[in-house]
Formats: C-alpha cells, sequence, structure tokens
C-alpha cells in the first residue's frame, strides 16, 4: 500500500542540552488509509515526535532526520509552506486545546477564519459548517458557543471544537494527540465513533496518541510504543496487545490493561473485548 508519511532517523535535540535527546532516531511508516496509534507512558516523547514533524517546535529546539508527507519533507519545508500544509493537507489535535485558540477572539470566528483559509466557503457558509461540526461533536447549542471566547468554554468542550474544526477541513492526514482526555466517557464514545466514520468515509490517514487502550484499540490499525524517547516495538495491534516481543511493551500493556476494562459496556462491537482480556491473559489477568 502507499506511504502518506514516512519518517526516518526522526531525533529531537533541546539546544541548551544538545547531549539530551527528547526524540532518539525515530522512523515508521503511514500508509495511506490507515491509522498508527501511539502508546507511551508520560515524558516518553509522543508529542515531541508529532510536534517535530509538523514544524510546531520552536527555536529552542533541533530537529535532524526526516519526515516524508505525500512525498515532500516536512523538515526541509519553509514555515509558509508548513502553515499552509497545516490545514489543508494534515490537521494536528493539540494535547492541550487552551493553547490551540486565540483568547482575544470568539470561538466562532476562529472557526470560520479557519474554514475560510483552507475551503472556498462565504461567512455564512462557514458559519453553517462551524454550527454543523459543533453539533457533530455533541455539543448542544452551537450557535450559543460560536458567540463565546474559549476562556468561556471547558477544556473539554474545546477540544471538541478543535476536533470539529479538524474533521471539517477534511485533511489527508489527521494527528491526533490525547484528543478524548477531557471528556466524559459517553461523549468520548460518540466523538471516537465520528473519528471513525470520518476514517471510513474519507480514508484519512491518522495518527492516534492516546494512553487509553480502549481508544487506540477501536481505531488504530498499528501501534508505536515509546519508551523515553525511542521507538521501542512496533506491530499491528493485535501483535501488541497479544504476543508483543519487548518486554517493556508486555509490561506497558499489564499496567494499562486494567483500564480498557471500563471499555466493556462503552465500546460497540466484540474486538475491543477481545484484545482486552487478551491483554488481560497474556499479563496474568485483571
Ligand atoms: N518545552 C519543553 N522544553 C524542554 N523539554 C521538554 C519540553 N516539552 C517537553 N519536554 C521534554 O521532552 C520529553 C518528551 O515530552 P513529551 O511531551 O513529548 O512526552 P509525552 O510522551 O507526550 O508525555 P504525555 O503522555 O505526558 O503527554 C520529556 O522528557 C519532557 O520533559
Ligand atoms: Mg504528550
Amino acid at each position: 500500500m502507499n506511504k502518506i508519511l514516512q519518517v526516518r532517523n526522526l531525533t529531537v535535540r533541546l539546544n541548551r542540552h544538545p547531549h539530551t535527546e527528547l526524540v532518539s532516531n525515530v522512523s515508521f511508516e503511514l500508509a495511506e488509509n490507515s491509522c498508527l496509534g501511539i502508546l507511551g507512558e508520560s515524558g516518553s516523547g509522543k508529542t515531541m515526535l508529532c510536534r517535530s514533524m509538523l514544524g510546531l517546535l520552536d527555536e529552542s529546539f533541533t530537529v535532524t532526520g526526516q519526515a516524508v508527507f505525500q512525498g515532500r519533507d516536512l523538515l526541509q519545508a519553509a514555515p509558509e509552506e508548513l502553515r499552509l500544509l497545516r490545514g489543508s493537507k494534515s490537521c494536528m489535535i493539540l494535547q492541550n486545546p487552551m493553547t490551540a485558540f486565540d483568547p482575544l477572539w470568539r470561538v466562532g470566528a476562529q472557526m470560520t477564519e479557519t474554514f475560510r483559509s483552507h475551503r472556498a466557503l462565504t461567512e455564512k457558509q462557514a458559519e453553517t459548517l462551524a454550527i454543523e461540526v459543533l453539533g457533530r461533536m455533541q455539543l448542544r447549542e452551537p450557535e450559543q458557543i460560536i458567540a463565546k471566547y474559549p476562556h468561556q468554554l471547558s477544556g473539554g468542550m474545546l477540544q471538541r471544537v478543535m476536533i470539529g474544526i479538524a474533521l471539517a477541513l477534511e485533511p489527508d492526514l489527521i494527528i491526533a494527540d490525547e484528543p478524548t482526555t477531557a471528556l466524559d466517557s459517553v461523549t468520548q464514545f460518540e466523538v471516537m465513533e465520528e473519528f471513525c466514520r470520518i476514517r471510513e468515509r474519507l480514508h484519512t490517514a491518522m495518527i492516534f496518541i492516546s494512553h487509553d487502550f480502549g481508544v487506540i484499540s477501536r481505531i488504530a490499525d498499528r501501534i508505536l510504543v515509546m519508551n523515553k524517547g525511542r521507538a521501542v516495538e512496533e506491530g499491528s495491534k493485535e501483535d501488541i496487545f497479544c504476543r508483543a516481543e519487548e518486554e517493556y511493551t508486555r509490561y506497558l500493556i499489564g499496567t494499562r490493561a486494567a483500564l480498557m476494562k471500563k471499555y466493556h459496556q462503552a465500546l460497540r462491537g466484540g474486538e475491543a473485548k477481545e484484545l482486552t482480556a487478551c491483554a488481560a491473559k497474556g499479563t496474568g489477568g485483571l
């Protein structure tokens, strides 16, 4: 299958500590119409990896290696080219939604501005789209939400606004960094279904970072496990959950298996359940 993204030897260093690698020699490939889940403990470099690929790190970091997206090495692209590419071709849903919005602008204005800078829409069409996507994100009274400033919305609401923007832009690649952490489990379920619908309808390639195995097992085909800035293991989700080769992966799966249990009720379909049972069995049960 064609590759939409090829990451080779990606390394991120902090300029004031050039001997410390925050991301160390990470390589992976993402096929078109596929979803890679990234698992790893807090501080393992998941966010750094994704932000560095899209040119979202400031000048205090040095990034080396390659991140070839649709044939273009993003690490060689000029800032303006990257800015245009973000939104139209690729979108990153940031871990901290508050940082994604300008506090001085109403949410609706930020949504319509983003839509109009990437799609040929009138102001009215952009506003209609904003209201429609907020509804799809299970946000009640979207007409009132678009009139508010970011600080007037909760973290979970802003997270859904951000996901709604990304899904409405219909990019070729979505990178979602812990996109559902601030949501209650029912909303999380609905939002995950929306991600899955987008995958099915538009064949969008995705990179999905989550601590939550239920979320990962619902959406990902393959999984990359990170530890201390390194890619420890990569494989199909069945391999990673049920037949992991690396001890670290087995440890991580074991400590998180309990978390998956709550998804038995919340997730539709038997697949997540089977993987949960498999992960639990592989680690001596829950
Ligand atoms: N702005 C920064 N300046 C210096 N070091 C940073 C900065 N942001 C992150 N780091 C360091 O980079 C490493 C990787 O952090 P990163 O945020 O990528 O982890 P993560 O896997 O996304 O963790 P989490 O699951 O908590 O989001 C950590 O050691 C962290 O301390
Ligand atoms: Mg992170």
